[in-house]
């Protein structure tokens, strides 16, 4: 098949995603591309094109040979496993935006495609536009990467960026943000970074080879931010954002942590605002790169489906390449990073230093009548009271990056030894 052979695309899902890919290949007749069926859910709901373009059973596409690729952007990722899998196993090119789904089933789905011979790329599953998953899988294959790191969330990012222009608190700027349609109605996702971590988990693969366990991966969010620790961040010269770090350890083991850090200007991400993501690749031999660009958002998002839909015309696969490497880099927890911690009510602070082994002297009390502590934490205590710190209102920040911890480095130096 080459450069321009017509397509008969099969779209599932036509929301946010959908559309923008629908009228981008609208926009472009030159590409021979065709969308010759559509998909969706609710046959009452009104739409932009007339109702003869829909079927409401997307078990049709799967079932129509005459369609080239199959292109699934629905907002149910249990579906969304379904449909893509049973492509896969017709030996179909699919292009998927989901990355909930992918970050739960991406073994599978890659088996998936060994076995009966298909192809499922996911560019718009990270970071929209940022073409950061071909980046790493084809351009880095055979690059040692030091770290991949980034803020892979705009929803949260949009939030982080309007408290701290405005001072408003969270509430506001979350509001704000999904007036704005920056943010879901259910924020959980977004805001507890469950989302970037699926996006983390993606790039793992790519990256190093390694297909983490999500529930493996530490994420904590923003929900118990205040305009105090803007404040305090302000002081420090710093921003917070939420930031996404994978990296690869001297040791060949890797880290994997998504929560919020308090980053300076001699970071990319500290100029990272609004709605925009960021990803800054360290490799071992080119050096740092830094990319930047939209994450999300119809037309950025459907920029990346068509990048997709594009390259499976072209034949391209994924290649994983780093999944051979062996020993398999295995995910540590064993380590410790200097963190900030907060809390509108200080007497919940002063519990919540016991959890995380932090000294009582570390207390500091705000003129707001909260309190907040820094210093030194191990991210297994983190680990082990994640689900506390989140029930309540615990904010919590890293400052710069994870170290192994003190025990772990003094064994390994033993063994060595
Ligand atoms: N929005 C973004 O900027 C963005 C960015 C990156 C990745 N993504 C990912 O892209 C996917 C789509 O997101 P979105 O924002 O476009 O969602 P959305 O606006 O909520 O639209 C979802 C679409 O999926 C359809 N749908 C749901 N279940 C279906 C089913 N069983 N069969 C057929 N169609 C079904 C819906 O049909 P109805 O129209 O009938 O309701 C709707 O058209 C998600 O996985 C999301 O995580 C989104």
């Amino acid at each position: 098949m080459n450069e321009n052979t017509p397509l008969r695309i099969g779209l599932i899902g036509f929301g946010c995603v959908g559309q923008g890919f629908y009228d981008i290949v609208r926009q472009q007749p030159e590409l021979n591309l065709v969308v010759a069926r559509i998909a969706v859910k609710t046959p009452e709901k009104p739409r932009p094109l007339p109702a003869a373009h829909f079927t409401y059973h997307a078990d049709e596409l799967l079932a129509d040979t005459t369609l080239d690729v199959l292109v699934e952007v629905i907002d149910d990722a249990a579906e969304a496993f379904r449909l893509v899998s049973a492509a896969l196993r017709q030996g179909r090119r699919v292009a998927t935006a989901n990355k909930a789904m992918l970050a739960q089933h991406l073994p599978e789905l890659v088996q998936l495609q060994a076995q009966f011979g298909g192809t499922m790329l996911y560019e718009a599953a990270v970071c929209g536009s940022i073409p950061v998953v071909r980046t790493l899988d084809q351009y880095f294959s055979h690059e040692p990467l030091r770290a991949v790191s980034g803020i892979f969330n705009g929803s949260s990012n949009y939030v982080l960026t309007r408290m701290s222009e405005e001072g408003s608190d969270y509430a506001a700027a979350l509001a704000e943000a999904q007036l704005q349609g920056f943010a879901e109605t259910d924020p959980a996702l977004d805001m507890g970074a469950f989302d970037p971590r699926s996006k983390a988990v993606i790039l793992a693969a790519h990256a190093y080879g390694t297909f983490l366990e999500t529930d493996a991966v530490l994420n904590l969010g923003i929900e118990g931010i205040s305009a105090v620790d803007i404040a305090y961040a302000t002081a420090q010269g710093q921003k917070i954002k939420v930031v996404a770090s994978l990296s690869r350890l001297p040791n060949g083991h890797l880290t994997a942590l998504v929560t919020p850090q308090l980053v300076g200007p001699e970071s990319p991400l500290y100029g990272v605002e609004r709605e925009f993501n960021g990803v800054v690749l360290d490799a071992a031999f080119a050096g740092k790169q830094f990319l930047q660009g939209r994450g999300a958002g119809g037309h950025p998002t459907g920029s990346a489906v068509l990048a997709d839909v594009l390259a499976l015309r072209r034949g391209l696969r994924y290649q994983y390449a780093k999944q051979s490497a062996r020993p398999e880099a295995q995910l540590t927890q064993g380590l410790e990073l200097d963190a900030y911690v907060s809390h509108p009510d200080a007497g919940v602070l002063r519990e919540v230093l016991t959890w995380l082994e932090l000294p009582a002297e570390a207390l500091r009390l705000t003129e707001a009548g909260g309190a907040y502590a820094t210093g030194p934490v191990a991210v297994q205590q983190l680990w082990a009271w994640r689900q506390e710190l989140r029930a309540n209102g615990v904010f919590v920040a890293r400052a710069g990056e994870a170290r192994v911890a003190a025990p772990v480095a003094e064994a390994e130096a033993a063994v060595r030894a």
